[in-house]
């Protein structure tokens, strides 16, 4: 694959678990996970990581794979890039994984002193995508072995963190979030 082409399909391939955080960021509010319990005198995981955000995140992000699913073909002819379909298994693991990625560094921010809200570089761009991609080898190692080649996963580590930062500048000046991160 060329380079371009790789981009595309890295850029198809991690929508579902792209968007998720984003949704969130929308739905959030209500009551949270931890339910404002504390280990060591700290949150376990702190307001900012709801039931509703992550329910409503999970499932706009397997909306978009589905959706995604459907239109591949047209695309892909389009485009000239062979675009893949997820199976049902990895419609649900990219964005649940996407958020309990995004969960696993709040626990980790609250361990190490962070603030809700603290920005936790590196691990704030990279967190979903370490864990969207493990869940999605579990579910489906056959497809993801075909699917996310060397040249792929090396695509998206470089384009998630720009993207990340991008849309979170976006939600941030929009007044979507308290912080560009
Ligand atoms: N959000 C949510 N549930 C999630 C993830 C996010 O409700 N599982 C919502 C919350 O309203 C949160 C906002 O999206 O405040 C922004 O998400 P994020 O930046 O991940 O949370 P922070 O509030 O910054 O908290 P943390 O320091 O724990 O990341
Ligand atoms: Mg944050």
């Amino acid at each position: 694959m060329a380079i371009l082409e790789t981009v595309v399909f890295a850029f198809w391939v991690m929508l579902p678990a792209y968007v998720p955080n984003n949704a969130a960021v929308l739905a959030g509010g209500g009551r949270p996970i931890d339910g404002g319990r504390t280990w060591n005198g700290k949150r376990i995981l702190g307001d900012g990581k709801t039931w509703r955000g992550t329910a409503v995140g999970t499932a706009i992000g397997a909306a978009l794979a589905l959706a995604l699913n459907a239109i591949a073909g047209d695309v892909g002819n389009a485009l000239g890039v062979d675009l893949p379909t997820f199976p049902y298994s990895v419609v649900v693991a990219l964005p649940f994984g996407a958020m309990l990625g995004d969960i696993t560094a709040s626990f980790l921010k609250r361990r190490t002193g962070r603030e809700r809200g603290a920005a936790f570089p590196g691990v704030d761009q990279l967190d979903f995508v370490v864990v969207s991609l493990l869940l999605a080898f579990l579910v489906a190692p056959e497809w993801f072995l075909e699917t996310f080649t060397l040249a792929v996963i090396a695509v998206i580590v470089i384009i998630t963190p720009v993207l990340h930062v991008g849309t979170n500048v976006i939600a941030y000046r929009l007044g979507f979030k308290d912080e560009p991160w």
